[in-house]
């Protein structure tokens, strides 16, 4: 089986309150376009700005009482594979 026949298809979903929710097989940069390596096959990515770890969240949204409006909204985007 390839690679890419073994890819998980990427999903997003924002968390109430919270961070982005990534699930999936995907490549992720940083502001200088250098690979961040998220170590997990799920994370959550920071909206709040608050994290000590951005891109990723560290739960210091929680401390911050980051609100989201209006309310992130359910189910999780998913991204199919490109034609
Ligand atoms: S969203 Fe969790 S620390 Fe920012």
């Amino acid at each position: 089986m390839s690679a890419e026949a073994s890819a998980r298809p990427v999903s997003i979903t924002a968390c109430p309150d919270g961070p982005l929710l990534v699930r999936g097989d995907l490549a992720l940069f940083d502001d200088d376009g250098e690979p961040v390596q998220p170590n997990r096959r799920t994370f959550a990515l920071c909206r709040c700005g608050a994290s000590a770890i951005r891109p990723f969240c560290d739960g210091s949204h929680k401390l911050v009482g980051f609100r989201t409006s209006p309310p992130a909204r359910t189910p999780a985007v998913t991204f199919d594979e490109a034609p």
